[in-house]
């Protein structure tokens, strides 16, 4: 396959801490709320846990070697806040600093960018218990962390993200409670989500305050493009809802437009802005990053949880083991949306990639061609775009690894490299082979 992307593209792949480190009381790492919620009965499929998945946070010398022999140009992977302020605020845990300080050496001698996010969801449980994202104190304590890791890392690390996908971390958390904490209460959920936004303007601020060079900074916004189910008035103004809910919250009041006000009315729920909240919100980026997984289909719900809207699936399309509509073409939109609506100036898709029921052949091999085939569809999506005027600096492939897939637990399987959890054996899978040519395929051409 051969892809018309920029010279100086950047390859890479992605984890996030809770997902992969395992060894979650090592080295001083207090829990946070994802070890809490994995103990909730049935909050996770299987009941399972992050405690030990990946044993990345041990194992991450072998790791590293597979990333070189996939040829990655970048790593982007999370720092767990738990780790560095156990308490969320207040004490530094130098040893948990210091795992990353190695790791981040490590990458760098291995010619391998680091792309650090902070903030992957492992709220500090002590600061739930302080009530969480709901409360503004949430939002300075997060400041104060990215600040200590700044100092730290940021002589090395260029390139940064705030807040990984605040949608989930608000939606998900606190209104539909399937995700940590496992809040279900708009009440709360709008303050989460400014705060989570909050955080990010901070953040921006401690970076540049903090870091010895020059950053590269973003927000990790997971975008979905938004179609109503029929021609009827009601689906089509459930789109406009549901486009507001996922996209234009979050997006909208980072790009400097505030709140958008039509779901200031959906919600009713007013966010508790204060003083410049707005300014800091909106303080300039360097980059956008975009997760992405798939387009919604959507129709009119009014008895419904807000925003009143729920997903129908697309008819006699191709889903991948989490259900998920496989649909390229909208990761183009998405980038083009963030383009010419957003004003973006460079994008990193952060995230792409697919959950499939990997077989294991019985020499251990795993022919993933489901995973393949996405990926070819969302990458000629991704060239296309970028033929196009499109500012697409790199790309990301979710995961390297198998790894915790939240309320999925361990059986749904994202990574370029099988992971057996009994045994901890790593596997490159086709598509990581495949991955790595293309890269390979890439740098010979310039
Ligand atoms: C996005 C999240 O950032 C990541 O943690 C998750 O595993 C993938 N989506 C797949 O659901």
């Amino acid at each position: 396959m051969k892809l018309s992307l920029p010279a100086d593209f950047v390859w890479g792949a992605a984890t996030a801490a809770y997902q992969v480190e395992g060894a979650v009381d090592v080295d001083g790492r207090l829990p946070s709320i994802w070890d809490d919620f994995c103990r909730v009965p049935g909050a996770i499929d299987n009941g399972d846990t992050g405690d030990v998945v990946c044993d990345h946070y041990r194992r991450w010398p072998e790791d590293l070697a597979i990333m070189k022999q996939l040829g990655l140009d970048a790593y982007r992977f999370s720092i767990a806040w738990p780790r560095v302020i156990p308490t969320g605020r207040g004490e530094v845990n130098p040893r948990g600093l210091d795992h990353y300080d190695r790791f981040v050496d490590a990458l760098c001698e291995a010619g391998i960018r680091p792309f650090v996010t902070l903030y992957h969801w492992d709220l500090p449980s002590a600061l739930q218990a302080a009530g969480g994202w709901p409360e503004r104190d949430t939002a300075y304590a997060y400041a104060e962390y990215a600040a200590v890791v700044a100092a730290r890392l940021g002589d090395r690390v260029r390139d940064w993200s705030t807040i990984n996908e605040p949608l989930c971390a608000a939606w998900l958390g606190y209104l539909e409670g399937r995700f940590a904490p496992g809040v279900k209460d708009l009440k709360q959920a709008v303050p989460a989500s400014h705060h989570l936004l909050l955080a990010h303007g901070l953040g921006v601020e401690a970076i540049r305050a903090h870091a010895a060079r020059p950053a590269n900074i973003g927000l990790v916004c997971n975008l979905s493009g938004i179609e109503a189910a029929s021609e009827r008035d009601e689906d089509i103004a459930a789109a406009k809802r549901m486009d507001g809910h996922v996209n234009r919250w979050w997006l909208d009041p980072a790009n400097g437009r505030g709140y958008p006000a039509d779901m200031l009315e959906v919600y009713g729920v007013e966010p508790p802005v204060l003083g410049n909240d707005l300014d800091v919100i909106a303080a300039p980026t360097d980059y956008h990053g975009l997760n992405y997984y798939f387009r919604q289909i959507v129709e009119d719900d009014p008895t419904g949880p807000a925003p009143f809207a729920r997903q129908v699936p697309a008819e006699g399309a191709g889903t991948t083991a989490m259900g998920w509509e496989i649909h390229g073409p909208g990761l183009a939109d998405l980038i083009h949306r963030l383009h010419d609506d957003y004003g973006a100036e460079a994008i990193y898709i952060t995230e792409n990639g697919a959950a499939f029921d990997d077989k294991v052949a019985e020499d251990g091999s795993v022919q993933d061609d489901d995973r393949i085939a996405y990926f070819e569809e969302h990458l000629t999506a991704v060239a296309s775009a970028a033929e196009a005027g499109a500012p697409v600096k790199g790309y990301f492939a979710w995961s390297l690894l198998d790894n915790f897939e939240w309320d999925n637990g361990l059986d749904k399987r994202f990574g370029l490299v099988r992971v057996d959890y009994g045994t901890q054996l790593r596997t490159v899978k086709a598509s990581g082979h495949f991955y790595a040519e293309l890269i390979a395929e890439h740098r010979n051409r310039f």
